[in-house]
């Protein structure tokens, strides 16, 4: 047996023969990035062949303290050697129940109680399975091109066919309702934003429920769909409407938590104190940890029997996600919020350098450019068309002529993003955004 480990791990010391490896033995579930990676530290990634990149996507969103962040490893490593598992709920122990009381801490409004689990996905169905629990209903709404997740109850809600072809039926009883897409909006255009499409929310729960609500359910800012933030007060009149109705809203900050917006979660940027919020991605800097959190009266709905998973709250994770909230608060958010106003800045200007350059828009460190072909009429006839192989052949030209990984997204995939871990400098940052200008007056 360890012959044949050693055997394989000696045949696997290219990018080549990890990348042929993993053809062979992985599912095909995605395209992936190309670039094999064997160690990473802050924003740097080193591949097997010992290539260096500059990271600005982190894994999609999730090491925002910055690769290999010392605090948070030997955090790990000391938990590592107390204990491993012990089921937080058979043994209730020191690292789950001291980041639950210092997640009640850090989040907004009455939120007190927290449930976790591995992943977002999984944070989602809990949450959706507590609202429930708690209204007594069942039907729930989430935006069209919303993103929360692959398993059956969170791909519902997941308002993008590209995710869900050949995987029907899923949960049922979700409705979508238009999301606060201002570039593409034939409402208003963007320009004169004045987000009533929030009020869309009525016509959906007439027109597309019984009225037997149990949440509503959004990102803060879309992530999957483009990095698409609201425009100010649309949060605030969805949880209007949703309360008017008797659903609770759920902010899924899976994405967005965790100081990745300039603040630890981005509900702070709008006048809302969501009544369960979802988290997972940067909570524990890249150990496996996921977590919904409600105000002491909603989480009580839970009765001994309704809810469990053998690894959540595995005291490891819960470990490092107790460093790393304490490294994010000492400076790393400031950090979040000092280069993202720069990046804001420099994006803008490409928007009038670049006309394939739509539209630049994003909180703290996460930004997107949508990519447009130029004279064109594209969805909904505001807006140019989508131009998903430009922005795949500019991930590409970045990756191999500038040596940065960046990731593409979007609902029509065709959104660079830039998502870095929030310790990045602004030396890192220009080297990003020159990357970009380089490749696209290479390739647009
Ligand atoms: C907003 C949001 N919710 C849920 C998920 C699912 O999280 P996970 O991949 O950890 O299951 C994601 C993942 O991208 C997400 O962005």
């Amino acid at each position: 047996m360890s012959e044949h480990r050693s055997g394989s791990s000696a045949d696997r010391e290219s990018n080549a023969s990890v990348v042929s490896t993993y053809d062979d033995h992985v599912m095909p579930i995605w395209k992936s990035l190309n670039v094999p990676v064997k160690r990473a530290s802050g924003c740097t990634l080193e591949d097997v062949d010992g290539n260096e990149y500059l990271d600005v996507f982190s894994g999609i969103s999730v090491t925002n303290a910055g690769h290999g962040n010392e605090a948070v490893v030997d955090a790990a490593k000391e938990q590592l050697d107390e204990f491993v598992h012990g089921c937080s709920y058979v043994h209730p122990n020191e690292p789950v129940a001291d980041l639950a009381e210092l997640i009640a801490d850090v989040t907004p409004g009455e939120l007190q109680k927290s449930f976790f689990c591995n992943s977002g996905t999984e944070a989602v169905e809990g949450a959706i399975k507590l609202a429930r629990k708690y209204t007594g209903s069942k039907e729930v709404i989430a935006l069209e091109m919303g993103f929360h997740g692959r398993t059956l109850g969170s791909l519902a809600l997941t308002g993008n066919k590209s995710y869900k072809q050949g995987m029907a039926p899923t949960l049922n009883d979700v409705a979508h309702a238009t999301p606060p897409y201002g570039y593409r909006c034939p409402r208003c255009d963007g320009d004169r934003c004045d987000a009533s499409c929030a009020d869309e929310l009525e016509r959906v729960i007439g027109s597309h429920t019984s009225g037997d609500l149990a949440a509503v359910v959004v990102e803060p800012v879309m992530g999957e769909a483009g990095i698409v933030v609201p425009p100010t007060g649309w949060l605030e009149r969805v949880q209007e409407i949703a309360h008017d109705h008797g659903a609770l809203l759920i902010a899924d900050e899976v994405q967005t938590g965790y100081g990745r917006t300039g603040e630890l979660f981005a509900s702070e940027h709008f006048d809302v104190e969501p009544d369960i919020m979802t988290q997972a991605k940067g909570i524990a800097n890249g150990l496996p940890l996921g977590a919904f959190t409600a105000s002491a009266e909603i989480a009580d709905a839970f009765e001994s029997g309704d809810h469990l998973s053998t690894f959540g709250g595995n005291p490891v994770a819960c470990a490092a996600a107790l460093a790393t909230i304490d490294e994010l608060q000492d400076g790393i958010v400031d950090n979040t919020r000092e280069q993202g106003e720069w990046l804001e800045s420099e994006l803008a200007a490409l928007e009038d350098e670049y006309a394939v350059v739509g539209q630049t828009r994003g909180l703290g460190l996460m930004w997107g450019v949508e990519l447009v072909e130029p004279g064109t009429t594209g969805p909904q006839n505001v807006a140019p068309r989508p131009d998903a192989e430009l922005a795949s052949a500019v991930a590409d030209h970045l990756r191999d002529e500038s040596s940065v990984v960046m990731g593409v997204g979007g609902y029509y995939k065709n959104v660079m993003r830039f998502q870095p871990p929030l310790t990045i400098s602004r030396d890192q940052l220009e080297r990003a955004v020159d990357g970009l200008r380089t490749a696209l007056d290479a390739i647009a």
